[in-house]
């Protein structure tokens, strides 16, 4: 089968694609036949290197999540799998090939009505989105500033924090086009990436659920509201500088707190519930996969090199 590899982290020059052997699952695991590749964030980060203290190491397969049918299911699991259209998370890589493997627990069926396109959209970035603001004890009416709202993680932070009743949800993005776009989807004020931009909005927030990192991240810890919560979920543009903590001790009477946020510390079965009720979410039009483009697997290198420049508006599909 075709899979892409990271034979050097960095450009995305760097990866390539090989013929790898088809697959077999343990028990515990089935193989997923792939109609649809996410290319997240995450894989663009991996293969920059940004991780690379943490174990990443040259020939990696990127991706972490596909959607397509079941093809087989290791010794002594339920083989009434076979046939159906699943979304699967693959772990930290794994994803950018023809024939996937995933963990039984790390599998949900597509209900009818949503493709595996929209699938990978939405499967890792909407759940995301809904644990990071459990994390932050969002509460209706409390208002939200998503950093970083133009990825897909920011997209579905923004459209659930508007349906769960924020009484504001700010935005940072790059262009004027890009809020437009973000206010169709719930946002209530959009700022530029400084956080700056509209005079109308808060100037500080409840919940700050911060995708971006990187230097200008102590900045937005003025932006908390007194007891507001600031949760890291990504770090796009890099980690923060070394003594960001500063800035929270500089304000210590805000009872201010910065968290980060992963869905690593989430049960499986928690994040299969509300996946499963998300998809179902979005196929009753309460919630959007914003598909950037689809292109095919060969094109990885591609899709990563318009991550890099900052053309990605939600995500871009791999198909095999
Ligand atoms: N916590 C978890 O469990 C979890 C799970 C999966 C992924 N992640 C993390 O989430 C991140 C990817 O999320 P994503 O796919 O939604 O993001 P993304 O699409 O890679 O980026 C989100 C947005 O950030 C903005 N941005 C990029 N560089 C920036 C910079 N230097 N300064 C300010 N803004 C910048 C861009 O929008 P504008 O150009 O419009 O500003 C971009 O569209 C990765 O760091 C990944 O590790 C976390």
């Amino acid at each position: 089968m075709r899979a892409v590899v990271i034979e050097e982290f960095g450009d995305p020059s760097g990866m390539a694609v090989i013929e790898a052997p088809s697959p077999l699952p343990a028990p515990g695991q089935v193989v997923i036949k792939t109609e649809a590749i996410g290319v997240g964030g995450v894989d663009a980060v991996i293969r920059r290197g940004t991780l690379g203290g943490f174990g990443f190491s040259k020939g990696l397969i990127p991706g972490s999540e596909i959607a397509g049918i079941v093809t087989a299911v290791g010794a002594g699991g339920d083989e009434s799998w076979v046939g159906r259209r699943v979304w699967a998370f693959t772990g930290t890589g794994g994803g950018y090939v023809e024939q996937a493997v995933a963990g039984i627990d790390d599998i949900v069926v597509l209900p009818v009505g949503l493709s595996s396109i929209d699938a990978v959209t939405l499967g890792s970035s909407a759940t995301v989105a809904h644990f990071a603001l459990v994390h932050a004890h969002f509460a209706s009416g409390e208002s939200v500033l998503v950093r970083g709202a133009a990825g897909s993680i920011g997209i579905a932070t923004v459209e659930l924090a508007a349906r769960a009743g924020a009484s504001a949800v700010a935005v940072t993005t790059s262009s004027p086009e890009r809020g437009r776009r973000l206010r169709d989807l719930g946002a209530t004020h959009v700022l530029d990436r400084a956080g700056e931009g509209d005079p109308a909005a808060p100037k500080t927030f409840d919940v700050i659920i911060d995708i971006v990192g990187g230097a200008g991240l102590p900045a937005f810890i003025d932006r908390l509201a007194p007891n507001g919560r600031l949760v890291v979920v990504g770090v796009v543009a890099g980690l923060p500088p070394a003594d960001f903590g500063m800035r929270l001790m500089g304000a210590f009477q805000q009872s201010r707190s910065i968290a980060t946020f992963s869905l690593n510390t989430v049960a499986a079965s928690a994040t299969a519930a509300v996946r499963a009720e998300q998809f179902l979410a979005a196929v009753r039009g309460e919630l959007h996969a914003v598909v950037h483009e689809v292109l095919p697997l060969e094109l990885a290198a591609e899709a990563h090199r318009q991550m890099d420049l900052g053309h990605v508006f939600g995500r871009i599909v791999l198909t095999p």
